[in-house]
């Protein structure tokens, strides 16, 4: 075996370690901490980090099982940033030991152009077979990010739009927090609102409509925002009895999901309009809903562009095999640290 990069991300909840080749995934060990994260509603920082680092050695190993390691080897990649400052240095610690003592070079890749390869990964067959064409848009919707990026080549990137308060993936954890569902909140807010749609639900309060805002309407711009949502999602649900809100449950899920992705699908609609990209790249935690997908299916349906995913659900959420697979580009152009003492975390890196 050659051009093989073992790729390490421990940017927020999960220490991660994968062996990639070139764009292939030959393993993506994964060591979640949702359950120690559980009973605080969301990521505790100084927990992360013990947990990276009672974790890191043994994930290393059981990602190196069946490799020969360092001999097939030709990089050491790590995750930079953005992330939890704490968190990250457990994954540059480990990169930079394993670098030092295998002589491999070391590739420090932005957390985010990760989300954004993930969707170029392949399985270790080589499927599926997608090439990066440029310019490419790229949509990235995470617990921490909402992001449009345009990509013009290989690593050149633009930021075509963030968002201005919260994250898509923080508004739906802060929704199902105000509806008192549990952590993560997407993927239990994705359940009853399916259930919704299927139940065909509608609001039932008396003597009132409810619809939400649509976030920078008038704004001619790329930029997302989520606080105003969460704000009005708060007041309404407070203003419900307790009868209201157990008869309304699911559809409050369901309304609360709908206007967090329209606010997504009208933005990326106006920047394949805006630069006419010839295929939309789609990564982030968020990108698991199976509601969200179809509406992209739809949107690049109607603009006549290839849109991809992960094929894989666990190269959705945070890994580190997507970290792998975008440290090629920067390995075929000779990108890497030149003095590892001077590598260090950057929680706040953009594009
Ligand atoms: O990319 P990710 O694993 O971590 C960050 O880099 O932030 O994204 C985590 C986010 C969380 O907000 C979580 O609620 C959301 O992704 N998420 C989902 C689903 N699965 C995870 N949101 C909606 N539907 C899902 N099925
Ligand atoms: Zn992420």
């Amino acid at each position: 075996m050659n051009n093989l990069i073992l790729a390490i991300d421990t940017s927020c909840d999960e220490t991660s370690v994968a062996i990639t080749q070139e764009h292939k995934v030959l393993t993506n060990v994964i060591s979640s901490q949702v359950k120690i994260h559980k009973k605080y509603g969301g990521v505790f920082p100084a927990l992360a980090k013990r947990a990276h680092q009672e974790k890191i050695d043994y994930v290393v190993a059981q990602a190196l099982k069946s490799f020969n390691f360092p001999s097939d080897f030709v990089a050491i990649a790590v995750t930079c940033g953005p992330g939890l400052a704490i968190a990250l240095e457990v994954g540059i610690a480990k990169a930079k030991e394993l670098s030092l003592a295998s002589k491999l070079p070391l590739i420090g890749v932005n957390h985010m152009e990760g989300h954004l390869y993930s969707s170029l990964a392949q399985n270790s067959k080589g499927q599926p077979q997608r090439k990066l064409v440029f310019p490419s848009l790229a949509l990235l919707v995470s617990g921490g990010h909402t992001e449009l990026v345009l990509i013009k080549e290989e690593g050149k990137y633009q930021l075509l739009g963030a968002t201005l308060d919260d994250a898509c993936g923080e508004a739906l954890d802060k929704a199902a927090k105000i509806l008192k569902l549990g952590y993560p909140g997407g993927p239990i807010i994705e359940r009853l609102a399916e259930e919704s749609v299927l139940k065909k639900q509608k609001l039932t309060i008396n003597n009132s409509s409810f619809t939400f805002n649509k976030p920078l309407k008038e704004k001619n711009n790329l930029n997302f925002s989520y606080s105003g949502l969460k704000t009005q999602f708060l007041y309404l649900v407070n203003s419900l009895s307790q009868k209201e809100f157990a008869q309304n449950l699911l559809i409050l899920s369901s309304l609360f999901q709908e206007a967090a992705f329209e606010q997504l699908i009208r933005k990326t609609k106006k920047a394949i309009e805006l630069y006419q990209p010839k295929c939309l790249l789609c990564g982030g935690g968020v990108m698991a809903n199976k509601h969200l997908r179809k509406l992209l299916r739809c949107l690049t349906k109607e603009q006549k562009i290839p849109v991809y995913f992960p094929f894989s659900k666990k190269l959705v959420t945070d890994n580190a095999a997507m970290i792998g697979v975008a440290a090629w580009h920067r390995y075929q152009n000779k990108d890497f640290i030149k003095d590892l003492a001077n590598l260090d975390r950057v929680p706040r890196l953009t594009f």
